[in-house]
């Protein structure tokens, strides 16, 4: 695939061009995702009192009211700018750069977690087996939440209970299944979230980082699993900072760096620019850091 123009800051492509534009015949049986110059902007209010603490909930009109109040300290956050790239089925696409290079915020749009600001994002499938993250809360217990994340993917509550003992086994959680996700440790956690979004067969399946927690034997497992998703012609999508890990699961590899593509290609040959990328960024702060 071509790697794409990231200088192009494009804001007027709109949906409706889009569907008339047939994709490469070809090729349209086999596409799982089309991503269409996204652009996804956040919303940071600014330290501007909300008028409420952290254990008290506020009733949706509070909210409204409150975020009304707050507009003037409104900064936005871009943090896809235009990112457009195709998947088809059976796919395994890595996606690496740096900390806050839109990652995780470009793998919550595809999961139709967040709204783009423009731009578009087709997924051939059903979204409801993307991202079950989203759903999943620290305060109730593990067995609750794999039944809530079950459910999201569009499990049915007899197939969660049948399907209960091997997320929890997965997982390796144990006795720790009763108590809140909240008192998890971050390798548990992570754990549970993937057994959960594994319990499915989903078109997409998303690991945002999750892989790099598991020791070894975790991610023997986590493997298998990808690769069934890929048997049944689903795409996974992994974001991770192990380049190792990367290269080991997926063939192609986005690099992401503010938000934009950088490049799209081959795992080994992507992975070998960024990491030239990264080591010349770290020379030149030492450079920099030296000369003060
Ligand atoms: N909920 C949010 N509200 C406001 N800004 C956000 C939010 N989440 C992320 N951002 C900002 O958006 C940008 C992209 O963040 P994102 O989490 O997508 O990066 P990432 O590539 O996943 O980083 P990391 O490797 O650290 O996980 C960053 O500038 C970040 O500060
Ligand atoms: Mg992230």
């Amino acid at each position: 695939m071509a790697a794409i123009d990231t200088d192009e800051d494009d804001f007027e492509v709109d949906a409706e061009d889009l569907d008339n534009t047939p994709v490469a015949e070809s090729d349209s049986e086999r596409l799982s995702l089309l991503v269409n110059d996204l652009h996804v902007t956040y919303r940071v209010f600014g330290a501007k009192k909300v008028g409420h603490g952290p254990a008290k909930k506020q009733t949706a009109l509070q909210k409204f009211l409150s975020r009304g109040a707050s507009q003037q300290g409104v900064r936005e956050v871009k943090a896809v700018r235009g990112i457009s790239f195709s998947a088809r089925h059976g796919e395994s696409i890595g996606i690496i750069g740096v900390n806050g290079s839109g990652k995780s915020t470009l793998l919550r749009a595809i999961a139709g977690l967040i709204p783009p600001a423009s731009g578009s994002v087709y997924v051939a499938g059903d979204p409801a087996l993307l991202g079950v993250n989203a759903v999943l809360m620290g305060d109730l217990s593990g067995e609750r939440n794999i039944m809530i994340g079950g459910l999201a993917l569009g499990l049915t509550q007899q197939q969660v209970k049948d399907r209960y003992q091997d997320v929890v086994d997965f997982a390796e959680i144990g006795e720790f299944v009763n108590l809140p996700m909240k008192s998890y440790s971050s390798g548990m956690g992570a754990r549970l979230r993937f057994a959960i979004s594994a319990s499915a067969v989903p078109d997409i399946l998303m690991i945002d980082e999750a892989l790099s927690t598991g020791d070894a034997g975790f991610r023997a497992k986590s493997k298998a699993r990808i690769n069934e998703v890929r048997e049944s012609a689903g795409t996974v999508f992994l974001v991770s900072h192990s380049l190792a890990t990367v290269k080991s699961m997926c063939e192609r590899v986005l690099w992401v760096h503010k938000g934009q593509l950088v490049m799209d290609g081959p795992a080994d040959e992507v992975c070998k620019h960024y990491k030239k990328f990264v080591n010349e960024t770290k020379k030149l702060a030492e450079e920099r850091a030296a000369e003060k």
